[in-house]
């Protein structure tokens, strides 16, 4: 399978002047026979917000997950600065302050949003400074700190995917990976989280945002990739992205804005 690029935008402004925060070299995951990512290149530089964007099936999930280190691709490298993360656990890849906020939120309904908060600090001992962290969490997104003893399942979609960003706080990323963090919320909840997110972003997060519908995360990202059957086949700024009509149609279904 070819892995040619076949609409460039703009390169990364960064590329060739700074090294990466996160840089994924030509990865390829297979799931038993069946090749899922051929080739992935992507490169993330501090402090930016960057989008992959792709139909339902194209690979963006695989993509976040081998680089959390949950899936292991075939070939291919992840690094984050210099050191190679496609070897390490995924405990050890949150421990250097790279996090995954799972598609589906995938949080405990049967457990309070404290509970849930506690669970995102596992990899952490210093119980004065996760205690802080909490409270931290609460006052960023206050409906959590309102209902802090209920249990995660009695909270809205909205309120559990601010439940889901929160527990990956508690592990102190600087580094945040979105999986499709919009879905199945209704549009004021998506008003909301991208308000969330941009804060985020403002305090210095850099974010890898996947998304199925462009146009949410078109809004918040500096620059994005798009991915079909496991290749990248766009990439550019958002501008660049929104006004090529050819890779709308082509790879995200209707234009949208
Ligand atoms: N654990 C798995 N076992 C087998 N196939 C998988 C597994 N996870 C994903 N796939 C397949 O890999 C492809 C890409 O999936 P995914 O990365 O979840 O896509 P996306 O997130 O873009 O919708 C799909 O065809 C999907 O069915
Ligand atoms: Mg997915």
């Amino acid at each position: 399978m070819s892995t040619e690029i076949q609409f460039v935008g703009s390169r990364p402004p960064q590329e060739g002047i700074t090294p990466p925060l996160l840089s994924v070299n030509d990865i390829s995951v297979f799931f038993g026979p069946v090749q899922v990512l051929d080739g992935v290149n992507l490169a993330v530089w501090p402090g930016e917000r960057v989008c992959i964007l792709g139909s339902n099936g194209s690979g963006k999930s695989t993509t976040l997950k081998a680089i959390a280190g949950l899936v292991k691709p075939k070939s291919g490298t992840v690094s984050l600065g210099t050191e190679r993360i496609d070897t390490l656990d995924p405990s050890q890849v949150v421990r250097r302050h790279l996090s995954l906020v799972p598609q589906g939120r995938r949080v405990f309904y049967d457990q309070t949003v404290e509970a849930n908060l506690l669970l995102g600090a596992h990899t952490r001992k210093d119980k004065g400074g996760i205690k802080a962290d909490i409270e931290g969490v609460c006052q960023r997104f206050p409906r959590l700190g309102e209902r802090r003893k209920q249990l995660a399942g009695s909270l809205s979609g909205g309120e559990q995917q601010m439940l889901s960003i929160g527990r990956s706080l508690m592990a102190r990323p600087n580094f945040m990976m979105l999986d499709e963090p919009s879905l199945g919320l209704s549009p004021v909840a998506i008003q909301d989280l991208f308000r969330g997110l941009a804060q985020l972003s403002a305090e210095g997060m850099t974010m890898l945002v996947v998304e199925q519908l462009a146009s949410h995360a078109l809004n918040l990202a500096d620059r994005g990739y798009v991915l079909d059957q496991g290749r990248v086949v766009a990439m550019g700024t958002v501008e660049e992205l929104r006004s090529s009509g050819a890779v709308m149609e082509a790879y995200l279904g209707k234009a949208s804005g």
